[in-house]
């Protein structure tokens, strides 16, 4: 937990909004609350700024940023929109849907944001604190989830201090991430065909395009992400003595993703639950099964790539 910055937690209230707005202005990098994760943010206008994200990530610079903007009128000044891409906008936003769409020239973005690529990936997120900060700083701003690369995101500013402090300057507590799960991100190409890049809280009703149906665009879809970075079974009815046991509806478990079986309460405590497995003595995860209905599919993806071991 060493490193060049000693990082705030600030309150989300005005005085924290207004200093996580000061700091983002001066190229700082803030954890900002959103509906789906905690996101690491930086002022997309500025390369040194978005440097500095991936940078303390420890991220890969192939692999672009998701670009928040606080209105569709903010978005449509950096990439253009089909008739598609509007309707899932005035459908979704704000909300947890990430478009990936063609990038303006002219839209003033950091080359690094995009990584290189036509295309740009913009949401207008819903959490009311992240709101009121690009309100004030009226910047896009650029922001993965704030976790270290390839480990677990954060539903809570604890999490994002576990992995990030000292690397960045603050944290902007607003408690616990609603939905606690990234966002369905569609890409939008062409006048009107749509891919799902990764599968997520909003439902837009169409296939997930697997990785190796294509080549990888997001890296979000590499089979390792999200790691806990222990050994990890899923589908298990019966743990082993030596595994902490993540449970669902009937199979209790030592942390229950939902006792009822709520699916939308299991998304907001998926990584909660990942990260105290991570924390826990026990040195072997195992997971109930999730049922595939509603948003347990974007929960099984989850979970299929904290189980693969990475390639490292
Ligand atoms: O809910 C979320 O989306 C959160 C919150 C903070 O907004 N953000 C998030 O960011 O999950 P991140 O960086 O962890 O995931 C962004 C994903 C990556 O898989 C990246 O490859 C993909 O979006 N992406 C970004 N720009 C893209 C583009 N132009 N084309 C295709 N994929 C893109
Ligand atoms: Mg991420």
């Amino acid at each position: 937990m060493s490193g060049k910055y000693v990082t705030e937690t600030l309150e989300a209230d005005e005085s924290g909004v207004a200093r996580a707005t000061a700091l983002l202005r001066d190229g700082g990098l803030v954890a900002l609350p959103t509906e789906t994760v905690y996101g690491l943010a930086a002022r997309a206008d500025n390369a040194d700024a978005v440097a500095r994200i991936y940078a303390a990530k420890g991220r890969p610079s192939f692999n672009p940023l998701i670009v928040h903007v606080a209105s569709l009128e903010q978005a449509e000044a950096l990439a253009r929109f089909s008739p598609a891409a509007l309707e899932l906008a005035e459908k979704h936003w704000p909300g947890p849907l990430t478009l990936v769409l063609p990038r303006r020239e002219d839209a003033g973005l950091a080359e690094a944001v995009t990584a290189g690529l036509d295309t740009v990936a913009i949401r207008v997120p819903a959490h009311p604190v992240m709101r009121r900060v690009l309100g004030a700083t009226e910047l896009p701003l650029a922001a993965p989830s704030a976790n270290r690369s390839g480990f677990i995101s954060p539903t809570r500013a604890t999490h994002v201090l576990v992995s990030l402090s000292g690397r960045i300057e603050a944290v902007l507590d607003g408690g616990e991430c609603r939905a606690g799960i990234e966002s369905t991100i569609v890409a939008v190409r062409g006048y009107d065909r749509l891919e799902v890049l990764r599968p997520g809280p909003v439902d837009v009703g169409l296939r997930v395009i697997t990785a190796s149906e294509k080549t990888i665009e997001a890296p979000g879809q590499l089979a390792s992400h999200y790691s806990p970075g222990k050994p990890m079974r899923l589908g298990v009815t019966q743990p082993d003595n030596d595994e902490f046991f993540i449970g669902f509806a009937d199979l209790a478990g030592d942390r229950s993703l939902s006792l009822q079986g709520d699916m939308e309460e299991a998304a907001s405590r998926l990584y909660a639950c990942l990260h105290e497995a991570a924390l826990s003595k026990k040195l072997r995860i195992a997971v109930a099964p999730i049922p595939e209905k509603g948003i347990g599919s974007a929960i099984n993806d989850r979970l299929k790539r904290a189980a693969t071991p990475a390639e490292m």
